[in-house]
């Protein structure tokens, strides 16, 4: 079995200095040898949330019954949303917890068209999301001819630099809209250039915090963001499916319409008015009734984060990867994998790309190992990246060490030709 002393014992020593080590113990971990890397996809389950949904299940809707909803219920989205605030950089009543990202997304691009009459142009990249590509597509399609959507190509498949964008914004784009953390590479767009850049030029933009929230901090405010949306199933730890997030700038609230008009979002929905008016403030932005019980579970994962801070994750999260691309340059590159992340501490955010030709077959023998091997559980995406997620909350630097090391023993061995 490959193994590295010196590795070892500096994954050993950084973990006996890292003031956020004691987190880790407030996740569960049913399967203790487990190495789970891929945080940036689907976090873990904190220990506490677990007893915390009983409780909203037994006491809030088991006790209180319908009375739930004046007890809190109704405030849960903005409450939630406050927390979230805390961590992008927003004001209080500025985000708000609903429905799934892609659908924030929807509505808050159908609201700045709307706002942004006269121009008709969208602009994104070609490593933006896939779900956000396709509903800015249908978007295009219902709003008709004279519409466009617009792709930034990347030169290197890893990012997308500053000057392509300045020079594809025109006088007819309304909005900008890019992932600030890239889900394929991990590069960071320049939120605060681009912004200022768009907004020079009379275009809004609009952010997916999807990959940066709870990771990488992000100042709204500073930036003077116009929009922004985010999920909470990844560094968030709210669980599969969990509600998402979406800001709106405090000055455009009552300016923009939101597309979906639900009882919800409007002004006073216990009236039962047959007329919409839309309610004040970020809460016209909501549709339906919240799922208060998947909504709950997010509470006890944003308060961990915001107790260790995220400058501390942050610089938690740099250690970590400073430490795995060591290890990458000592131990990989001579077979046969290449970097697929910025190698620029500040350009990357949580997760790091290990591209190979064989990297579907690496990633199924990390996670189906034989029976005396570890299992490591990165993810992969098509066609050749193995991402290593970081989550600095639950993640030790020995995690590291044993996936990586894994890693180089499945390829050095050829273990995964056992498993195609
Ligand atoms: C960057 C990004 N945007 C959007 C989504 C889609 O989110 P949802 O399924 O909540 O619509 C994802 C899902 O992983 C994502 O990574």
């Amino acid at each position: 079995m490959f193994a590295d002393s010196k590795y070892l014992s500096k994954a050993e020593q950084l973990d006996r200095e890292d003031p956020l080590a004691s987190f880790r113990e407030r996740f569960t971990a049913p399967e203790p040898g487990l190495i789970y890397l891929d945080g940036n996809s689907l976090g873990r389950l904190p220990a506490h949330t677990a007893d915390w949904l009983n409780e909203v299940i037994s006491r809030q809707w088991g006790r209180s019954l319908i009375r739930g909803w004046n007890k809190g219920w109704l405030e849960l989205p903005v409450r939630l949303g406050d927390k979230i605030a805390r961590m992008i950089g927003a004001d209080p009543g500025e985000v708000l917890v609903c429905d799934a990202t892609s659908i924030n997304l929807y509505k808050l691009v159908m609201a700045a068209m709307a706002y942004q009459k006269g121009r008709h142009r969208i602009l994104s990249d070609e490593l933006n999301f896939p779900s956000d590509l396709y509903i800015l597509q249908g978007i295009i399609s219902l709003l008709g001819s004279g519409y466009e959507l617009d792709l930034i190509r990347s030169e290197d498949g890893m990012c997308i630099d500053h000057d392509s964008v300045m020079s594809a914004i025109d006088e007819n784009t309304a909005l900008l809209t890019f992932t600030h953390t890239y889900y394929k590479s991990s590069f960071v767009q320049d939120m605060a250039g681009i912004t200022s850049l768009a907004h020079r030029k009379g275009a809004m933009v609009l952010w997916d915090l999807s990959h940066s929230v709870g990771s990488v901090p992000v100042d709204l405010k500073a930036c003077q963001a116009d929009l922004a949306i985010g999920c909470t199933y990844k560094y968030l730890n709210g669980g599969p499916g969990s509600t998402a997030f979406l800001f709106v700038r405090k000055d455009l609230q009552e300016k923009l319409q939101q597309p979906i008009w639900g009882w919800l979002g409007s002004k006073d929905p216990f009236q039962f008015g047959t007329q919409y008016e839309p309610a004040e403030g970020i809460s016209r932005f909501l549709v339906g009734t919240p799922p208060i019980l998947s909504m709950s579970a997010i509470e006890p994962a944003l308060d961990l984060h915001l107790e260790a801070g995220i400058t501390a994750l942050r610089e938690k999260s740099i250690r970590q990867s400073a430490f795995l691309l060591e290890m990458f340059d000592n131990w990989l590159s001579g077979l046969n994998f290449t970097l697929g992340s910025p190698r620029v501490h500040g350009s990357r955010g949580s997760h790091i790309v290990l591209r190979h030709p064989e990297a579907p077959a690496i990633t199924r023998a990390l996670i189906n190992p034989s029976v005396d091997r570890v299992t490591v559980i990165p993810d992969f995406r098509t066609p050749d990246n193995i991402r290593i997620g970081i989550a600095p909350l639950y993640n030790s630097f020995k995690d590291i060490y044993t996936g990586m090391q894994r890693i180089r023993e499945v390829v050095e061995t050829e273990e995964y030709l056992k498993n195609p």
